[in-house]
Formats: C-alpha cells, structure tokens, sequence
C-alpha cells in the first residue's frame, strides 16, 4: 500500500472560515449547511479526493474495503460502523453519526478529532475541504442533489471554449484521445475516449464514464471513473492549448494522475478522426459473434479472483460453466438500440447480482482474443476476454 505518513495538513493554509470550524465555532453563515454545500464545484472536491483518498477508498454501492473502509451513505451511519470493516477501537467505539462538521473536521486533523484513529493525517488543504465533503457526500449516494450525476457542458465558459480556442476545441471534439496506462507487470494498458462536446466522455472502455468541463476561464479539467485498471479514476487540469508540432498517432504528452506518484506516468496521445463509430448498432456480425463465443470473465472478489465463462444467448439469459446465470437486455432511443445491459448472479462470494450497461458501439470490432478491464456498477472490477466456440453445458 502506499505510504502517507509524513503528510500533515498544512496549517498555515487554513482559511478564516476552516479555522473557526477547526476550533469549533460555527461561523455566521454556516459554510457546511447542505444549502452551502450544494453550491460547491464538484471539480474542486472531485479533485481534492483523487488525490488524497481514492487510492485507499471507494465511495459507491457495493465497493470493496481497501486500506479504508467503504464509504457507501457515509453520512447516513454513525462513525466506525461498516459491516466487515476492521476498525480501530477509536472508531469503533466512537458512536456519534457522521456530519459534514464531524467529517471536515476529520479530515483537517483526524487524530486530533478521534484520538487513537489510525487514518493518517492527509494534506488536503484548507480552502478544499468543504469542497471535498459536499463531493464525498454527493458520491457516497448520502444526499440526491443532483439526479443526473454528469454536469454535462452548460454553456457558459464550457461554451466560450470553442470560441476562445478553437484548435483546441477541434482537437478534443472531433478527434481521438488514446491513453496508455502502465501496469503492474510491466506492461501496458490502452484505451481511447471521445470527448464531446455535450461534456461528457466516452470511449472504448466499457465500464468507463468521463466529464470535462472549465473550472475556471483558463483551466480544462476532465475526470474519468470506472476503468477497470489501477488508478481506475483520476482527474487531470490544465491549460487548454492544442499542442504545438501535433503529430497524430503518436504520444503527445505524460502526466503523474497519482499525487506524490511521479513516476506513475500516464501517456496520452491524438488519432485523428473518430475511427470508431459512437451512435448507431453494433456491427452487424456482433450478435452471432456474441451468440457464438465465449466471454471469460476474472473478477475481482475481495482478494480472489473467480473465473466465469458466460454464455450470452439469443433468448436474452445468460448461462455458464461455473453455474453462474443471468440475463441481458438492450436499450436505445428512437428504435436503435444504442446500449447493452446484463446482470449474473451467483457469482461465488458475491452477494446479489453484478450489472452493468455499456454502449454498444465498444463492440463495433469483435476479435476472438479481445481484452478489456473494466467494472461492475457493484464495484467489483473484472478482466474480461473473447474465446472462441463454447464448451457443452455441465461439463
Ligand atoms: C493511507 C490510506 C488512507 C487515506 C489516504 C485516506 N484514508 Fe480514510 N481511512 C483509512 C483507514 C485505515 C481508516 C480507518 C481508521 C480507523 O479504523 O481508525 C479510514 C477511515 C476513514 C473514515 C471513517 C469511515 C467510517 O466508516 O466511519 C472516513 C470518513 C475517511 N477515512 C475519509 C477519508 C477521506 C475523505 C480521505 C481523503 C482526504 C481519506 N479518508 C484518506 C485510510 C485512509
């Protein structure tokens, strides 16, 4: 696991407001009111939490424990309670429930707010940590501000950026983005995105789901989530300039998504064009081919990992040789089916069922041999692989 200790908050970055919360004086205008809250940029939280929580936890449904503890309706359970989570006797034992003023304050100092807790102190700084509480609020499903969870592009300065710079805009809109992300075993993984220009992201990766927006008039910021590969979501920001000398096809830049990681190089590069096709059916051979392969699954449960050899078959059930089942179905608007969605159960070691949706135009080219990482909705991520035929049932 990675290292923190050494890290201590930054006191002389306290704001006034921070610092009377920190000494427990409640402020005239109550900056942690959900009202306050709610008016805070996602951007600025979502940032704060890639780079100082996401790497020891998860916040959705169903995620696993990692070094920390899930954090699923956080502000809907009382301090050191989720189930199967080894805690510290300090958490444990704690008993209040968790607010927004319990956590900041969690946050800023964690040992000084609950003496004998083992988290170690994190250097999110001052003027980021309501920020970061009204986004950790947003993402653990603890309050439904917003029920379309991708502030999509809204006009404004997202909309002057295609005025502003339009190379840029050019280049991130009508072309290819293809990330290589380095891996464990000294190989790497690679993956393109589109981004559009409703601000949302999308790309090859089945599981994946990305936002870009402006945080400020010279800052583009664009977070991607749900990769099925370490460091399975970062966030990134910088100037927008279309790079100068732009080759295509080639790498055009690397970037540390991991803070205090440096030598945890992200490679991104340009294809132009859009090769594959975002609306539409799948390709037309897609369901025999589907009907007629193998989808090998190796998901990830707790620290195992079960292989699943699934059979999607044309009366939308899924059957396998591990006895996992399940089903499947399509979705679209205006009689085209633009989406694929399927759930298995019985999965060993898994409670429920593990779903996921993902656009079907990822499967515009499908190879006996193909290989993608990616996540289920519940948390758990996956590698999965085309093989070619099927075995007989109840081998
Ligand atoms: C190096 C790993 C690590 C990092 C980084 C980390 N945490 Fe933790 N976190 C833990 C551990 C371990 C615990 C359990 C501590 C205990 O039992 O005393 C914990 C506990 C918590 C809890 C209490 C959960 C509960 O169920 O009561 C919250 C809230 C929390 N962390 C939020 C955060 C946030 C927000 C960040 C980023 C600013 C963060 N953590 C960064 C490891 C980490």
């Amino acid at each position: 696991m990675i290292c923190m200790t050494g890290i201590r908050v930054n006191r002389s970055a306290l704001s006034a407001a921070a610092l009377l919360l920190w000494l427990g004086v409640a402020p005239a205008q109550d900056p942690y009111s959900e009202a306050e809250l709610k008016k805070l940029d996602p951007a600025a939280g979502e940032q704060a939490w890639q780079q100082n929580c996401a790497f020891c936890h998860t916040a959705q449904q169903g995620g696993p424990d990692m070094s920390g503890p899930n954090l699923y309706r956080l502000f809907k359970r009382k301090v050191g309670s989720k189930d199967g989570f080894a805690y510290s006797e300090a958490l444990a034992g704690d008993g209040r429930d968790w607010s927004p003023v319990l956590f900041a304050q969690y946050i800023a100092d964690p040992s000084a707010t609950i003496p004998g807790n083992v988290m170690p102190a994190v250097n999110v700084s001052a003027d980021q940590v309501a920020a970061l509480t009204a986004y950790v609020m947003r993402i653990s499903g603890s309050v439904d501000w917003d029920a379309a969870d991708a502030p999509a592009a809204t006009g404004g300065l997202d909309a002057d950026l295609r005025a502003n710079e339009p190379e840029f805009w050019k280049l991130y809109t009508e072309n290819t983005v293809k990330f290589t992300i380095p891996r464990d075993n000294g190989e790497t993984y690679s993956f393109v995105a589109y981004f559009n220009d409703d601000g949302t992201i999308t790309g090859n990766n089945r599981g994946m789901k990305g936002i870009w927006r402006m945080r400020d008039k010279r800052t583009f910021c664009y977070a991607l989530e749900r990769l099925g590969v370490h460091p399975y979501e970062w966030m990134h920001c910088f100037r927008p300039r279309a790079p100068k000398n732009l080759e295509f096809g080639s790498v055009a830049g690397s970037f540390a998504p991991v803070k205090g990681k440096d030598d945890f190089q992200i490679e991104y590069g340009f294809i132009e064009g859009r090769p594959h096709p975002l609306e539409g059916d799948a390709h037309p051979d897609y369901w025999t081919f589907l009907f007629s392969t193998t989808s090998r699954y190796e998901i990830k449960v707790d620290d195992k990992t079960e292989i699943v050899d699934a059979w999607f078959n044309p009366d939308k059930t899924i059957t396998s040789a591990q006895g996992v089942t399940g089903t499947w179905y399509t979705r679209g608007e205006d009689g085209k089916q633009t989406e694929m969605c399927y759930s298995l159960v019985d999965v060993p070691g898994v409670d429920g069922k593990l779903s996921e949706c993902f656009a079907l135009v990822v499967m515009f080219n499908p190879r006996v041999g193909a290989r993608w990482p990616s996540r289920f909705d519940e948390g758990n991520t996956y590698w999965a692989e085309t093989v070619a035929g099927r075995e007989p049932l109840g081998r």
